[in-house]
């Protein structure tokens, strides 16, 4: 009997802020292995995960299936299957992959983690699969380090919120997997479009969400300096990420 909790790793978007026309961002590699891997391999490690499920776009699963069995042959718990349209259609399809191959319960949890943030460590997954299974969902964040000024029209300030109530958001973010997805059920196809945060379809709902503390170097590469960085990233994380 496993944890009865899913790892899935988000990789169905195109990457266009990163500008690389022949590959989606998450195929492109950091320090000779595609940042995917460098991710799938962080959470292959976690003794909460039972399964790992990987959903990337349609045109790449042939691809993605062969770049796994080739790097990882003996990992037995790795599957592939179908991104959606938006980061949440893929949430929601991997829900239903398990569901389909593994069945849910109430308590079945999923950890939903950028593909593209492959610094995510074992504590950081650890505290997530937990703390998912006890308050129903949880998001990994860490304390804003600038002031977050909000404007309604670009132009003028509207507020400035206190800098020490504000956090920025990294993932995992992770949930009882029946739990979000009769929640995203219930959103109008409007509401779809502008809750584009998992977290934030339970939070507006009055469903309290977990904080669970990230670190500066869980980035998101995003844009090609992001991937300069996660080189740099790379070498100070052989040697234990001494600050
Ligand atoms: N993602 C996904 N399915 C989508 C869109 C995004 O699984 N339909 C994933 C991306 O692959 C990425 C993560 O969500 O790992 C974070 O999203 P983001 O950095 O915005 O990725 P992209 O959508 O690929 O980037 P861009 O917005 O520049 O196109």
């Amino acid at each position: 009997m496993g944890n009865d909790c899913y790892g899935l790793i988000l990789a169905g978007g195109m990457g266009v802020r990163m500008g690389n026309a022949e590959k989606p961002k998450q195929y492109m590699e950091l320090a000779g292995k595609p940042i995917l891997l460098h991710t799938l391999e962080k959470m292959l490690v976690c003794p909460a995960l039972d399964e790992v499920i990987v959903l990337c776009p349609r045109a790449w699963m042939k691809a993605t299936e062969d770049l796994i069995r080739r790097a990882l042959p003996s990992a037995g718990h790795v599957h592939v299957a179908c991104g959606g349209d938006t980061r949440n259609e893929t949430i929601m399809n991997g829900i239903a992959y398990v569901e389909e191959h593994f069945g849910l319960t109430e308590q079945t949890v999923v950890v939903t983690h950028d593909a593209v943030r492959p610094f995510v460590t074992h504590r950081i997954l650890m505290e997530n699969a937990a703390l998912a299974r006890e308050f129903g969902a949880c998001d990994t964040v860490i304390p804003a380090s600038d002031t977050i000024v909000e404007s309604e029209d670009g132009n003028f300030i509207s507020r400035i919120p206190d800098r020490r109530l504000m956090y920025q958001g990294q993932t995992p973010q992770s949930f009882r997997a029946a739990l979000l997805r009769d929640e995203y059920g219930k959103l109008s196809e409007e509401e779809k479009g502008i809750l584009t945060d998992a977290c934030k379809i339970l939070s507006m709902k009055g469903i309290p969400v977990r904080l669970v503390r990230g670190e500066v170097y869980n980035i998101k590469i995003t844009f090609p300096s992001d991937l300069r960085m996660a080189e740099k990233l790379l070498g100070s994380e052989e040697s234990g990420h001494a600050e």
